[in-house]
C-alpha cells in the first residue's frame, strides 16, 4: 500500500476567511485520519508581503490558532510555524541553484502580485522555490491547495525531477489536490475572495462585521420577479457553501423561476455562516486564552517537523557533495 502523505500550508498574512476555510483548510482537517498530514503557517513566505513586525507575529498566532479552533487536532497530525524549521531554507538554496530562470518567470503569482503594487523583490521572484522546499523536505506526495497555487505545486514537481535526475533518486514527486467543484470561492465582488483584494468574509469575526460584509456582496439589478442565473450569482456561489440541500434546491428554483430577493437571502446566509462556525467559534475564544497552548502544540510540531526534515536535508548535502 503507498503511503499517502499529504502537506499543505497557509499563510498569515491577514485575518483567515472562507475561501482559505473551503479552498484548503477543510480539505487539510478532513485528511487528518486518512494520510499522515503536516500543516503549517507559512511566515517566511507571509514576509514577501507583510513588512510589519507586529502584524507578522500576531498573524502568525492567529492562523495557528484559527486552524485549531477549525477542527486541526494536533495529535493526529505535525503543525508548526515553518521558521521554526530552519533546514528548509538550506534546501532552497540548493534547489534554486538547479530552477532555471524561465521556470518562475511564468509563474502568474508574482506578475499578480507586482501588479497589484507588492514590491517587487527577490523573495518575492523565488517564492516558488522555497514552497518546493517545504514540501520536498518532507517528502510529502499530496498537497491540497486552491486553483491559484497549483501551479506551484507544479514548479515543486519540475523542480523535484531536475533534482532526482541530476543527483540520483531523492524526492517524491508531490502531487496538487484540488477539489474543483470548490476551487475558487467568489468574494464580495465576484472576484476569487483573496486577503489583497478587501473582498473577504473573515472565518471569525463580531457578528456585525459578519452582518456588513455579507450585505457587500454584489448582486445584479434584475427585478425580483424575474428569472436569474444562479451559476454567475456570486452571492448564490457563496450561498451553496453553507445551505443545506434542500433549502438550496428552493432557493435556486426561486433564482430559475423568479421570486429571488438578494436581501433576503443575504440575511438568511448571516445566520448560515454564523451557525456553520458556531462551535469552532467557541473552541477560538478558549484558544485564545490559552495562548500557552497553542505555543506548546506548536513548539512540539517544530521539534517532531525538524527532525523529519533534518533526515532529507543530509541526504541532500551528501548527494550534492556538500560532505568533504
Ligand atoms: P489569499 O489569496 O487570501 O492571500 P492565500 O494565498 O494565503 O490566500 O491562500 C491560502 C490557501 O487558501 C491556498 O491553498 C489557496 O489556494 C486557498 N484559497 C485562498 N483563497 C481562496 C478562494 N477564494 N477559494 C478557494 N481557495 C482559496
Ligand atoms: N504559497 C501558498 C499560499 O500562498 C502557501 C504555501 C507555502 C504552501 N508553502 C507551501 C502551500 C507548501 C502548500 C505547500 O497559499
Amino acid at each position: 500500500m503507498i503511503m499517502i502523505r499529504t502537506l499543505s500550508g497557509i499563510q498569515p498574512s491577514g485575518k483567515l476567511h472562507i475561501g482559505n476555510y473551503f479552498g484548503m483548510m477543510r480539505p487539510m482537517i478532513e485528511r487528518m485520519d486518512k494520510s499522515e498530514l503536516y500543516a503549517f503557517v507559512v511566515n517566511l513566505h507571509a514576509l514577501t508581503t507583510v513588512q510589519d513586525r507586529e502584524r507578522l507575529s500576531r498573524d502568525t498566532f492567529e492562523a495557528a490558532a484559527d486552524f485549531l479552533a477549525l477542527g486541526l487536532n494536533p495529535e493526529r497530525c505535525i503543525f508548526w510555524v515553518q521558521s521554526d524549521v530552519p533546514e528548509v531554507t538550506e534546501l532552497a538554496w540548493v534547489l534554486s541553484t538547479l530552477t532555471p530562470m524561465g521556470l518562475l518567470e511564468r509563474c502568474h503569482s508574482y506578475k499578480d502580485k507586482t501588479a497589484k503594487g507588492i514590491i517587487p523583490s527577490h523573495g518575492l521572484f523565488a517564492y516558488p522555490v522555497l514552497m518546493a522546499a517545504d514540501i520536498l523536505i518532507f517528502q510529502a506526495n499530496q498537497v491540497p491547495v486552491g486553483k491559484d497555487q497549483k501551479q506551484h505545486v507544479e514548479v515543486a514537481r519540475d523542480i523535484a525531477q531536475k533534482f532526482n535526475n541530476t543527483f540520483g533518486e531523492t524526492f517524491i514527486i508531490p502531487e496538487p489536490v484540488i477539489d474543483e467543484k470548490l476551487a475558487t470561492v467568489p468574494g464580495l465582488d465576484g472576484q476569487k475572495m483573496s486577503k489583497s483584494y478587501d473582498n473577504t468574509i473573515a472565518i471569525f469575526t463580531d457578528r456585525n462585521v459578519l452582518k456588513k460584509r455579507v450585505m457587500a456582496i454584489v448582486t445584479d439589478a434584475t427585478p425580483v420577479e424575474d428569472p436569474k442565473d444562479p451559476a454567475n450569482c456570486n452571492l448564490f456561489g457563496l450561498f451553496k457553501l453553507f445551505a443545506p440541500s434542500d433549502r438550496l434546491q428552493e432557493v435556486h428554483d426561486l433564482y430559475v423561476n423568479g421570486g429571488a430577493m438578494y436581501g433576503k437571502i443575504k440575511l438568511e446566509l448571516v445566520d448560515l455562516i454564523w451557525d456553520f462556525f458556531g462551535e469552532a467559534r467557541e473552541t477560538r475564544e478558549r484558544l485564545e486564552n490559552d495562548r500557552g497552548y497553542v505555543r506548546e502544540v506548536l513548539a512540539r510540531g517544530g521539534e517532531k517537523a525538524r527532525e523529519q526534515a533534518a533526515v532529507t536535508l543530509d541526504l541532500v548535502r551528501d548527494k550534492v557533495g556538500l560532505r568533504y
